[in-house]
């Protein structure tokens, strides 16, 4: 008797990427050495790419599919044979959109820069079924009527998917040439999910760990680039190591508080893993976000970040001054505007409402921020 379509069905994971970036690379490399070898995945990995035409003529896509690299987000780096590009998102997430038999539990990792990422899930909804289970490697946030909304709860809300977060120390360039480093996996509920984006994940130079705090871990990554264009401030008018961990440390005392404001499940545990202390160091240190805003101060704020960003990154995009925007409109709009003088004199500064100077001038008002521990 010939089996069912039921037995026929695979058993195994399919993995999509959604974005192509720097570290979208990277992520695609990583997850592409690992399907090759774990028994539960298949071993073709889609990456979607926003396709662009390079300066030779050709299509990123092709480039990617002929040579195996990113030549203009990765170059000098092979991503794994088993990866292939697709300019069709629609079509790059084909396994997801077609779960056959429910037996097929997919998986999507979504990581654009963030401010792309509303219009990608408008043109995805609807078109996930069966059993998918997505992860968000994007650091930043949407700021609604509403009040703030993360991208994970972006992806939840929109495509009705369970969608659990990775971040961490993670300067992609490093990890690229397999560099060790490590990573938290931030889940809501299923620890079982958690430890498969782990497997799928983890390297021996890339060792990952899960945590069962979603908003915390996604909060981490996304408030450390506001404290990281702080330190490009510093670093830009020379002023010197000590100022610059004051400022990092006056930063990490406003990420745990921004983010027990606005989620009281965050935990204090969650800021001494990768995602937390450790990615703050980094981004401070090696960063593109401290980069720009190095430059930025260097010219006495008179260039604006999005010309230092086109002239810098060579298509690449800078997340703190978005997100300095966005965490100022929620200071604004809860009133505590003068409990956050850190985050809101970055975003002061980016929009050149106060001087790059003004960093040291208004950041230190313990007072004030005296009241945001007692709130937390
Ligand atoms: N690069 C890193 O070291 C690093 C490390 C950890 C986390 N992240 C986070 O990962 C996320 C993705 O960053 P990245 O480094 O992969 O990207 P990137 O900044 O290197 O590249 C920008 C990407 O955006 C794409 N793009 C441009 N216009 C677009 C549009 N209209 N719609 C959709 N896509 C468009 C480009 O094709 C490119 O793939 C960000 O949230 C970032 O904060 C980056």
């Amino acid at each position: 008797m010939a089996p069912s379509m039921e037995e026929e069905a695979p058993s195994k994971s399919r993995v999509t990427v959604v974005g192509s970036g720097n570290w979208g690379s990277v992520a695609a490399k990583l997850i592409a050495s690992n399907t090759l070898t774990l028994p539960s995945f298949h071993d073709e990995v889609r990456m979607w790419v926003f396709e662009e035409t390079l300066p030779s003529g050709e299509k990123l896509t092709d480039v990617i599919n002929r040579t195996n690299e990113n030549v203009k987000y990765l170059p000098g780096i092979k991503l794994g044979k088993n990866v292939i590009a697709d300019p069709d998102l629609e079509n790059a997430g084909r396994s997801m959109f077609l779960c056959f038999y429910g037996t097929d539990a997919n998986m999507l990792v979504f990581v654009t820069p963030h401010q792309f990422m509303e219009g990608i899930c408008k043109r995805l909804v609807g078109k996930i079924k069966g059993d998918v289970e997505a992860i968000s490697l994007i650091k930043g946030m949407e700021v609604k009527m509403e009040g703030p909304c993360m991208i994970s709860t972006l992806i939840s809300q929109q495509l009705g998917l369970n969608c659990c977060v990775l971040m961490g120390a993670n300067i992609a360039n490093e990890i690229a040439v397999e560099k060790f480093s490590e990573a938290t996996v931030g889940y809501r509920e299923s620890r079982e999910i958690a430890e498969k984006w782990v497997q799928l994940f983890s390297t021996p130079y890339f060792i990952v760990t899960a945590v069962q705090d979603v908003e915390g871990v996604e909060l981490c990554g996304t408030l450390k680039n506001v404290v990281a264009i702080a330190a490009g401030f510093v670093d830009g008018l020379e002023m010197g190591n000590n100022t610059k961990a004051a400022i990092m440390r006056i930063g990490l005392r406003e990420m745990k508080a921004f983010s027990k404001m606005l989620f009281s499940s965050v935990k204090d545990s969650t800021f001494f893993e990768s995602c937390g202390v450790a990615d703050l160091i980094t981004t401070c240190l090696g960063g593109r976000n401290r980069k720009v805003a190095d430059a930025f101060a260097r010219n006495g704020g008179k260039r604006s970040f999005d010309e230092l960003e086109a002239e810098m990154l060579q298509g690449q995009k800078l997340q703190g001054v978005s997100t300095a925007r966005e965490v100022y409109e929620v200071l604004s709009h809860r009133g505590w505007l003068e409990l956050f003088p850190l985050f809101a004199t970055v975003h002061e500064i980016c929009v050149g409402r106060l001087p790059p100077s003004a960093i040291v001038e208004h950041s230190e008002r313990i007072p004030k921020l005296s009241l945001v521990e007692k709130s937390t």
